[in-house]
């Protein structure tokens, strides 16, 4: 058999729903997309940490730091299991971190932004996490094996970071005044980060992710599948969506909503967004600060002595 011919073979399996397990061969297209669609989820599950991580000392109450404080744990072991995975697709973890912290991989861009109000816990845990639940589920049908394994368990931790973000929602929209305010305030800031999140539409026949069953669903069904769920949930709680044309086509059954400025996606994601150099600072030091736990683990440092 010709190696294009293998190679076609391959991409029939993986379109027919067949897994791979990481000792397979796999074509080398397949393995490079693989590596860097995981790596860059893995990168966007550490850095996801920090917005939330401002407010564990000023979260409201005994309670909601716990819970808080829970939830940052979960992603942080997200990206520990997303890493493993990658690592087993040939890219060392050192390479990996070294990558992220100089800016030559990518994460996920509502990670680029500031947060300005205990709202934005709550808009980060419910929408932002519902966002993310979305596209993970998809993962679940993912054509590599450990991938989809990996999350079934992110995916049953995501609902509990779903919850946990719609009671602090819940709780702002039932309270004073002020705290309505607070948190319509917050919802306007993360719209459009939530909006560009799945990505621009993209046909799904030129989408090589796709192809390679890398992912299960094309971007704009997942952000159609968002507001379906959504846009009637923040609605309920007496809130309103910051874009006038938000509404659903009942002849289409798709919504409408205003089209991002993509460019501008592409520009966060590229390390120009309002919060980038100072997340990718502190997880520069964090990094560097961290050198002698993964010298003793690892023992380099008794090498070195
Ligand atoms: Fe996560
Ligand atoms: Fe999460």
């Amino acid at each position: 058999m010709s190696d294009d011919d293998r190679v076609e073979e391959f991409k029939q399996y993986v379109r027919g729903g067949g897994t791979i397990e990481p000792t397979d061969w796999m074509p080398d297209e397949y393995r490079q997309r693989l590596l860097r669609f995981v790596e860059m989820h893995a990168n966007s599950e550490i850095m996801g940490a920090l917005p939330e991580r401002d407010w564990i000392l000023r979260a409201p109450s005994l309670k909601r730091k716990l819970v808080l404080t829970a939830k940052i744990q979960d992603e942080v072991g997200h990206a520990q299991l997303l890493y493993r995975i990658a690592e087993d697709l040939g890219k060392p973890r050192e390479q990996m971190f070294d990558d992220l912290v100089n800016g030559r991989t990518k994460f996920h861009n509502v990670f680029h932004y500031p947060t300005k109000t205990w709202a934005d816990a709550g808009v980060i845990g419910w929408l932002v996490d519902a966002a993310a639940i979305l596209s993970q589920s998809a993962l679940l049908r993912t054509s590599y094996g450990p991938y989809a394994r990996t999350m079934k368990r992110v995916c049953w931790e995501e609902a509990f970071h779903l919850k946990q973000g719609e009671d602090i929602c819940l709780t702002l929209a039932g309270g004073s005044e002020l705290q309505r305010s607070m948190l319509q305030e917050a919802i306007n800031r993360w719209w459009e980060p939530l909006m560009m999140f799945h990505g621009p539409p993209t046909p799904p026949e030129t989408d090589a992710d796709l192809a390679w069953r890398i992912k299960t669903k094309p971007n704009d069904e997942l952000r159609q599948e968002f507001l379906d769920r959504y846009v009637p949930q923040i609605r309920e709680m007496g809130l309103t969506v910051p874009d006038p044309i938000v509404q659903k086509d009942p002849a289409a059954g798709r919504w409408a909503y205003s089209e991002p400025d993509w460019s501008k996606l592409y520009a966060v994601v590229s390390g120009s967004g309002p919060a980038s150099a100072q997340r990718l600072g502190f997880r520069r030091l964090s990094y560097e600060e961290g050198a002698w736990v993964r010298n003793a683990l690892t023992g380099r440092s008794l090498a070195a002595a």
